[in-house]
């Protein structure tokens, strides 16, 4: 367990990358039926909780500070972000075959689409020009971080730990995906505290 070797990969192309993987998973759940359809909500909805909360916890706060008008930019895409775990409450109690499914995860996906953009327009594309690439490359860290306690993609057979801790509903995986990023990163010099 050495030190982290640095892939020199920013916070910003980490957090775009995640963005095609939840384009990815959109397409993959409107293209399925049944289980195969399920399973990839299932995934959509880790990958969600994970990157959301990672950006509310990391991403968002140092917008606020390092931005120009930064509050504003984040309140925006707060708003978007709640909005989306409203329809994801919703769609969590329908089945996946449902029209009323694939009406709200429509609305789902056109939303995270718009937010994702704006995130990359507005938000991130500011960020990189406030930081430098080190304090980029060490949010990039943290972010990775909740990756690491909230695997994205479910084991077959078996279910590690750290796999069940976020099973169960939207609001509580986002809730325990956040305890275990604010208290890992937390050992890690508070970077996103206050
Ligand atoms: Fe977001
Ligand atoms: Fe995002």
């Amino acid at each position: 367990m050495a030190t982290p070797i640095s892939t020199g990969i920013d916070v910003v192309t980490f957090l775009e990358e995640q963005h095609e993987q939840i384009k990815l998973l959109f397409n993959v759940v409107n293209g399925s039926e049944g289980k195969a359809k399920q399973d990839a909500f299932t995934s959509l909805r880790r990958l969600l909780a994970v990157h959301e909360t990672a950006e509310e916890e990391i991403i968002h706060p140092a917008a606020r500070r390092a931005v120009p008008d930064g509050d504003t930019l984040v309140d925006a895409r707060l708003l978007e972000e709640n909005e989306a775990k409203k329809i994801l409450a919703k769609l969590e109690k329908l089945d996946v075959d449902s029209p009323e499914f694939d009406e709200a995860f429509t609305l789902l996906q056109r939303g995270v689409l718009v937010h994702a953009q704006a995130e990359e327009r507005e938000e991130f594309s500011r960020l990189e020009a406030a930081l430098e690439p080190a304090q980029l490359e060490r949010m990039r860290r943290a972010v990775e971080l909740a990756e690491k306690v909230a695997p994205t993609r479910p084991h077959p057979g078996v279910e590690s730990a750290t796999a069940n801790v976020i099973a169960g509903p939207f609001a509580a995986m986002l809730d325990r995906v956040r305890d275990a990023l604010t208290g890992k990163s937390g050992e890690r010099e508070g970077s996103a505290a206050e």
